[in-house]
């Protein structure tokens, strides 16, 4: 596995697999990588002859006062990881290749209305650096496929709406969420639980089973649903920003007639902002939202 560290190396590296008519996969990740990335990546490997991952932590998505400076850099151990799953290259750019223009005044990607809902709520312009940043990566790596995790299910729905709407010649593919055995999603951010902490954390899953369950059962309001499963969390410890059932297709409310949900939530742990979802597809459409 080769590591290169600058948009010119990238663009060589490319440009010669394009000429052998190789087809390109590219996973963007922030490092400090567990097995829900690796999952990304052995599927990226079956899907194309030449894999590029991506290690890039973008400040521009970060809010002031979150955890930009503390997220975990881990590239020796990365690297590892990466060779050992068969990747073909890693481009790890540093700031000034990405941004070589500082950060404040560079050109912002915008994905207007899903960008604000839920997470977007509270981390307002999260997913314009979010977008802006994936942006960069798909322009200059150009991939016939690029692979998201279900895990942030909006940002999966932010950047498939920015490469339609910018009409990018990639597709965006969506990969389960990889779980530890209790249940907690996998997550760089887990290493910010205490012990303690950690073994609390699997009732973020437990209660989007159980919110699922009520909504497969029927006869129980959305309303009613999110606001138990919000005092679930708190009663545990959590600190909950949002428990909400939502269209799965556009994260909007759901309507009479709909049929594929998803529930998603966000709640922080003592210093761990936890987020995670799941799919709900009823037997039959919903009949009153
Ligand atoms: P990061 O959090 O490192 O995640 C990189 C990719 O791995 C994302 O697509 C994410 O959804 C996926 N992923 C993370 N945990 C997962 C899990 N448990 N199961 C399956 N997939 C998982 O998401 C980002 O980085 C950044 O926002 C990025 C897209 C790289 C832009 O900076």
């Amino acid at each position: 596995m080769e590591t290169v560290f600058s948009l010119e190396a990238l663009r060589g590296r490319i440009q010669g697999w394009r000429r052998e008519g190789a087809r390109i996969a590219l996973v963007p990740t922030m490092g400090n990588l567990h097995a829900g990335h690796i999952s990304l990546l052995e599927r990226a490997r079956s899907l194309a002859d030449k894999t590029v991952v991506s290690i890039f932590v973008n400040p521009i998505q970060f809010g002031k006062g979150e955890d930009y400076a503390r997220y975990p850099s881990t590239l020796e151990a990365d690297q590892q990881k990466l060779a050992a799953a068969g990747l073909d290259l890693l481009f790890a750019p540093n700031l000034s290749q990405l941004y070589p223009g500082g950060i404040e005044e560079d050109t912002r990607v915008t994905v207007p209305g899903l960008s604000t809902l839920l997470c977007g709520q509270y981390r307002p312009g999260h997913f314009s650096g979010v977008a802006t940043v994936v942006s960069k990566l798909l322009i200059n790596v150009q991939p016939d496929v690029a692979l998201f995790g279900e895990k942030d299910y909006q940002q999966l729905l932010v950047i498939k709406r920015m490469v339609q709407d910018l009409l990018m010649p990639t597709e965006v593919l969506g990969m389960p969420i990889v779980r530890e055995p209790d249940g907690l999603a996998m997550s760089s951010r887990n290493s910010y639980l205490s012990a303690e902490e950690r073994a609390r954390a699997s009732a973020i899953h437990r209660a989007l089973l159980i919110a699922a369950e009520k909504l497969r059962q029927g006869g129980h309001s959305l309303i009613a649903i999110e606001t138990a499963a919000m005092a679930d969390l708190a009663s545990r410890g959590f600190r909950p920003e949002y428990f909400s059932v939502r269209r799965a297709v556009d994260l909007d409310p759901p309507r009479t007639g709909d049929q594929m949900l998803q529930v998603l939530t966000a709640a922080w742990l003592g210093g761990a902002r936890l987020i995670d979802n799941i799919r709900v597809e009823l037997d039959r459409p919903l009949e009153q939202a």
